[in-house]
């Protein structure tokens, strides 16, 4: 039997709920595949502000970082977001990829036939469509220097943030590309890149460097756009769009934005990946705060983000599978949670979609 150490990271809000039904999930669907996980949960974000005193423990980062992979829920809230900044929640999420180096955030938004009806958009514009975002998730405006509230020479302050990516180096903007170009080269061949470059020097680069790479692979057809167009073009035509890949801070926007075409937020996972160590892998949306504690979370989004897991973080195909196709079946019986739901279907909580999941993996015979 194969074992694999996991970091659970639950964190905050709607995260341990969703967490906790993961976590089943993943269990089954790898011990069919003759997987055995040895899971090690571990406080973060506001979770750990609580008990520590900081988002970020040693032994959390630690576990993290000795695991084979990390499974993490959302991070933040309401009670702490007052907090300095370097005792906000969210800073955890900053040290845990800084430090990971998980430059690479793929974030998949695909319509399933089944939640068609779910989409804020016409069934004939959504329907069909399936695209990658890889987002550079390691620099950008997130991470660069000179950043922070100072005191200007007029007494005032102001608030600085920089924008900041290098052609090689440390903030690396070619590997960022080559992933990108790696993954379309695996789907339909189709890569477009999005940036201010009519505006944003950072960006003038980033666009130099995907197109200076452009000639390695010759079998991927490159384009670029603007993100301001980017944006409205995923509501009016998505289906154009094979492999996205832009920086830090559109692509967290632009994310959002394509996981409405999907019918809900809590339906989109991802992964972030680095050049060795272990990956992290996490829903696309927060800890939603005005849902929390009320079994109303949509664990999908989790669960898909196991499934991951064990696809780009373990290598194990075969289980990951399982997931993704017990996921289906519990859509194709009926299963919605509020925030997927139209009429003619079954309005289940987080708890009962993730048994559901359950039961779908349980029905399969292990495949031979
Ligand atoms: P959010 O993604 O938490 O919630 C936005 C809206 O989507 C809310 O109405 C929420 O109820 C809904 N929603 C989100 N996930 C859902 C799910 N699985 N099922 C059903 N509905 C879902 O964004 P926000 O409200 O802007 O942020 C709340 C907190 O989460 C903040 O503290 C923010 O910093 C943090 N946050 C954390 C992460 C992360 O941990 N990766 C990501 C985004 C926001
Ligand atoms: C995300 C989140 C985070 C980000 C926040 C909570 C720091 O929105 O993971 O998409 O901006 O990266
Ligand atoms: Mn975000």
């Amino acid at each position: 039997k194969k074992r694999y150490n996991i970091a659970l990271l639950p964190g905050d809000g709607i995260g341990p709920e969703v967490i906790s039904v993961a976590k089943i999930v993943l269990q089954k669907a790898g011990s069919l595949e003759g997987l055995e996980f040895d899971f090690q949960e571990m406080p973060v974000g506001g979770a750990a502000l609580d008990l520590v005193g900081v988002p970020m423990p040693e032994q959390t980062f630690t576990a993290a970082k000795q695991s084979d992979a990390i499974l993490l829920g959302a991070i933040g809230g309401y009670k702490w977001d007052k907090n300095e900044k370097h005792l906000r929640p969210e800073m955890a999420l900053f040290y845990l990829r800084r430090d990971l180096k998980v430059f690479a955030n793929l974030r998949p938004a695909t319509v399933l036939p089944q939640l068609v009806d779910a989409s804020t958009l016409k069934k004939e514009v959504a329907e069909g469509v399936d695209m990658m975002i890889v987002r550079e998730l390691t620099g950008g405006i997130y991470f660069g220097e000179p950043r922070g509230i100072k005191i200007n020479e007029n007494g005032e302050e102001v608030g600085i943030s920089t924008e900041i990516y290098a052609a090689h180096e440390v903030l690396n903007l070619d590997r960022i590309a080559r992933v990108a170009f790696e993954t379309a080269r695996k789907r339909r061949g189709k890569l477009c890149s999005v940036d201010k470059a009519n505006v944003l020097d950072a960006s003038i680069l980033w666009r130099k460097r995907v197109t200076a790479l452009a000639s390695e692979y010759p079998d991927v057809e490159l384009s670029h756009m603007y993100v301001d167009n980017a944006a409205m073009q995923l509501i009016r035509d998505p289906k154009q769009f094979d492999t996205i890949v832009t920086n830090n801070i559109f692509g967290d926007i632009l994310s959002d934005e394509a996981s409405m075409i999907t019918g809900s937020i809590g339906m989109l996972p991802s992964a972030s990946l680095g050049e060795s160590g272990p990956g992290l892998f996490e829903p696309i949306h927060g800890s939603a705060p005005d849902i929390a504690g009320q079994d109303k979370a949509n664990p999908l989004a989790t669960i898909l983000s196991a499934a991951m897991l064990l696809k780009y973080g373990l290598g194990e195909e075969k289980a990951a599978k399982r997931i993704e196709d017990a996921v289906v079946d519990a859509l194709n019986k009926g299963f919605r949670t509020g925030d997927i739901y139209s009429p003619g279907n079954k309005l289940v909580g987080c708890k009962e979609m993730g048994d559901e999941v359950l039961k779908s993996v349980e029905s399969k015979v292990p495949a031979t």
